[in-house]
């Protein structure tokens, strides 16, 4: 049995020490998403030049797009420290008050997850943002008295695969909301040929492009596979990653022609099979295919989605006649199919 998580959820250590090694640190190095490079340069060069800090920027989309990459790369640019934190981290506002008092002039706050910060440790962040004050409960009952704190102006940059579900008002308190989207397969291919050279793989561009097209819009996805065609190429040839080892590699790792893995063929396999092809609620899915309803949500259905698999009607998912083609299944009736949209 080949473990299911392999190339989305569950990085080796070592892949995941090769993840830190890949990540851009500058701008120049950050591939593609060129508008969004462009509206974040002149934020930066515009707070450069007024001396002043960035504005708080909100990073939105699916996993491994690049958000907390363009964290660090914004407080490199600004020449900033970076704090990292996250939404889950930050129960309850001393937590909160701890790691924002500890800020200096210009630095730059990261916190990740940033749609699961709880409620009453937003409303403290809402004064933090916006005047750079931090009030703050001492002392305990008829004792307890609040007492108001100045900050140094810092960015707050906060990322969230979910922004339906960031709280309008934090929401509206950030100067920019960025968002990130799929990667087109050249983009890909030259983060694959960066990663490669990198990592000192031997590439050629036809297996960087094979591995860019299956990489389903994803960086980290890319990266992995790469390393996984890399494993493969030095145990099964020579080392060299061209296009036909590159394909033997993926039909190994199970990923298909259409860059679907394991778990995004047992999704669509569960919509057909189990349930007539649709329409089916988010979590009778999620544990039809023994994943948790939020991955399901943000690491596999929007892809999916996008790439037409599956859509989302007000009854539930339903499968599309790409998804049926794809599995080589015959569509039960057209009509009726459509009539479910
Ligand atoms: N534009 C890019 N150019 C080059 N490499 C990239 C780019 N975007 C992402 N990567 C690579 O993909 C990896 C994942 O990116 P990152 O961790 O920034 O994604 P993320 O959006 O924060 O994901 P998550 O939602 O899971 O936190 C990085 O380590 C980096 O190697
Ligand atoms: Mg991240």
């Amino acid at each position: 049995m080949r473990d299911e998580g392999l190339l989305m959820t569950n990085p080796l250590p070592e892949d995941e020490q090769e993840e830190l090694t890949l990540r851009p640190r500058h701008m120049v190095d950050f591939i593609g998403q060129s508008e969004l490079k462009e509206r974040l340069a002149i934020l930066i060069e515009a707070a450069r030049q007024r001396g002043e800090s960035v504005d708080h920027v909100l990073f939105s989309g699916p996993p491994g797009l690049g958000k907390t990459s363009l964290a660090g790369i914004l407080a490199a640019e600004m020449g900033a420290h970076f704090q990292a934190t996250s939404g889950p981290a930050l129960e309850r506002p001393g937590d909160l008050a701890a790691v924002i008092t500890n800020l200096e002039r210009g630095d730059v706050l990261f916190i990740d997850e940033i749609h699961r910060l709880p409620r009453q440790v937003e409303e403290v962040l809402y004064p933090a943002m916006e005047d750079f004050q931090l009030d703050i409960v001492v002392g305990k009952g008829p004792a307890a008295r609040s007492i108001r704190l100045e900050l140094p102006p810092f960015t707050l940059v906060g990322a969230t695969t979910r922004v339906g579900r960031v709280a309008p008002p934090l929401r509206d308190r950030f100067g920019y909301v960025a968002r990130l989207d799929y990667y087109n397969s050249a983009d890909l291919a030259r983060i694959v040929l960066r990663s490669a050279q990198i990592l000192s793989v031997d590439i050629t561009n036809d297996g960087a492009d094979t591995v860019s097209y299956r990489s389903r819009g994803t960086p980290r996805i890319a990266n992995r596979l790469l390393r996984r065609v890399r494993d493969f190429a030095t145990v099964r040839s020579d080392g060299l990653v061209d296009e036909q080892t590159a394909l033997k590699a993926l039909e190994v790792f199970e990923v298909d022609d259409a860059g679907l893995d394991k778990v995004d063929r047992a999704i669509l396999e569960a919509v057909i099979g189990k349930f007539g092809g649709g329409p089916v609620g988010l979590s009778t899915l999620a544990i039809a295919v023994g994943e948790e309803p939020e991955t399901v949500e943000d690491a596999y259905e929007p892809y999916l989605l996008q790439e037409g698999f599956l859509q989302r009607t007000p009854r539930g998912r339903v499968a599309t006649s790409r998804a049926y083609e794809h599995l080589g299944v015959e569509p039960p009736d057209p009509g009726g199919q459509a009539k479910l949209l």
